[in-house]
């Protein structure tokens, strides 16, 4: 097939954002887009002549054209093979798995996360390094620069490849591998968990429902609950991926993932409930009748990580993005194991796993994982979760009360405002950064200030430093606020005020969140002057 050089523009705003470039699905079908921002990626990277590469996505709308696309990119540019889900269809950790296993040079993936698919809704690409990780910030600020300069681009005309069928073929002289996007990525599980044990469980009636939204770990939930484990036939439900994730919005949350909450909390509630999003990275935990916060569950998979083969002789340390609560400090603190705060974005995670300083991190936005893969993973949480349960013969609120009688309560939720308008979103937060030398020692909403910063990182492995991470007030009596813009969105911009209540009276660890939450709220809105500068009053969405 002729390789064509392809002459183009530079495309304003492919600028990477926390995870990868997500756009509307439209701005991503304009001509070039696409093509732009993947010769981006290659060149970036140095080139991918002779390189091998891992492409998958969630399943979204234009998920198997884009592929296509890259597969006659990557040709074009002088790769030497790309392995694929059959399908198009692989879980972000499942990409980061087979990048390491096949000692791939990286991987594309495509998707948007938990945002809406479809052609009205978002798309998104991501290149992941040689560990299996997102690129670092050094690596996506190359990508970004050559967007701005990029003149032309590679593509081999004219091929398609069918990705559905299973096997080797070739566009010119590189290979495409067709593989399984289920089995190696259950091979990994069986090398962590004691499926024995969880396959007891379920002999003995544990019920459970795994609502996978429509999205990519359907086909990973039914071969591994209700094939490998065991658990019966309807454990998994929405378990077919679907271009616009059934017209829902696949973010595992007590928001959008209501159906399995109202579940969970009714009269018929099976014995643990769990739910993933769009790519298969994030986890949402509930037991019968008891929400688990993804701070919350970072903290008790560290307490008893130990419980599962693969943690046994203990971790070597933990890791939290800035906003997750200090719950797990708590536990890291008790074991005696370092915990590190980094910056939100998966990515800030890589080096401290790399240098075998953390074996588990997680944050507040429903990501956990460990040094088996270089992602956040979903089903690796649910399967964890699980592991314990089938350990402790507990059910989870069992579990959760237990943990707070112990370490404390970090009573926490989190406020979005969405689509406010970007200019007043950075006014609000400017306004805010010039106040904080000023704030410790005053008074707010009957609250003592006690420390205000931005957070900035110092990375412990390479020595980089990430400053502008968002604003950390913490107040007297264990309460914490933390302000700071969302990096995912695609409209406007979207404020997080996360708040955080520590409670460590034992009379007092079984209250509603916003009781425990409404001083530490009231001293987070009158510090940020939220709706002076933005008009906005309630939030769009709390969880
Ligand atoms: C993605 C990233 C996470 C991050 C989350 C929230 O899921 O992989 O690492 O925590 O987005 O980011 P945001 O910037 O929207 O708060
Ligand atoms: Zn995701």
């Amino acid at each position: 097939m002729p390789m064509q050089t392809v002459r183009t523009n530079a495309i304003d705003g492919q600028k990477p954002g926390t995870s990868g470039l997500r756009k509307k699905t439209a701005v991503f079908k304009r001509p070039h887009y696409l093509e732009n921002f993947v010769q981006s990626i290659f060149d970036g990277i140095d080139g991918v002549q002779g390189k091998t590469l891992v492409v998958g996505g969630d399943g979204r709308y234009f998920n198997d054209c884009a592929i296509q696309v890259i597969l006659r990119m990557a040709s074009a540019n002088g790769a030497a093979k790309c392995i694929v889900g059959q399908g198009g269809i692989l879980s972000t950790p499942a990409v980061s798995n087979l990048i390491r296993q096949r000692r791939a040079d990286g991987g594309l993936i495509l998707s948007a996360s938990h945002n809406p698919g479809g052609p009205n809704a978002d798309f998104g690409l991501k290149y992941n390094g040689p560990n299996g990780g997102p690129a670092t910030e050094t690596v996506t600020d190359r990508i970004y620069a050559r967007t701005q300069e990029i003149r032309s681009y590679k593509i081999t005309a004219g091929t398609e490849i069918d990705l559905n069928q299973l096997g080797v073929t070739k566009i010119d002289r590189m290979k495409v591998e067709i593989v399984d996007p289920v089995s190696d990525y259950m091979a990994l599980m069986e090398t962590i968990f004691d499926f024995d044990k969880i396959r007891e469980l379920f002999a003995g009636g544990f019920t459970m429902r795994f609502d996978a939204m429509h999205a990519v770990t359907g086909p990973y939930a039914h071969a591994i609950l209700e094939g490998a484990l065991g658990a019966t036939n309807g454990t998994v439900v929405n378990g077919t991926p679907s271009p616009d994730f059934g017209g829902g919005h696949p973010d595992p949350n007590p928001i959008w993932a209501k159906a399995l909450m109202d579940k969970m909390y009714g009269g018929d509630a099976p014995d643990f409930g769990a739910a993933s999003d769009g790519d298969g990275d994030r986890n949402m935990i509930v037991g019968r009748g008891m929400y688990v916060t993804p701070s919350d569950s970072l903290a008790v998979l560290t307490a008893n990580a130990h419980l599962a083969p693969r943690y046994k002789d203990g971790l070597a340390g933990v890791a939290r993005s800035m906003p997750t609560s200090r719950a797990v400090d708590r536990v890291a603190d008790s074991l005696g194991i370092a915990c590190f705060e980094t910056p939100t974005g998966w990515k800030f995670f890589g080096n401290l796993l790399d240098a075998g300083k953390v074996t588990l991190c997680g944050e507040e936005s429903a990501g956990t994982g460990s040094d088996h893969v270089r992602e956040k993973d979903g089903l690796w949480a649910v399967l964890l979760w699980l592991n314990i349960l089938a350990e402790t013969g507990q059910p989870v609120a069992k579990v959760m009360s237990d943990f707070w009688a112990k370490y404390g309560r970090c009573y926490y939720s989190r406020l979005d405002y969405e689509a406010v308008d970007s200019d007043k979103a950075s006014a609000m937060i400017e306004a805010l950064r010039v106040r904080l030398p000023l704030l410790a020692g005053t008074q707010a909403g009957g609250l003592t200030v006690e420390a205000a910063d931005e957070f900035a990182y110092d990375d412990p492995v390479d020595g980089s430093r990430s400053s502008g991470q968002g604003i950390r007030i913490t107040f007297a009596g264990g309460g914490r606020a933390v302000f700071r813009l969302s990096g995912t969105g695609t409209e406007g911009a979207t404020i997080r005020i996360y708040l955080e209540q520590l409670e460590t009276k034992a009379d007092k660890l079984d209250m509603k969140p916003e009781y425990a939450l409404a001083d530490v709220r009231s001293a987070a809105m009158l510090l940020s002057d939220l709706t002076a500068s933005t008009g906005r009053v309630d939030p769009d969405v709390v969880t």
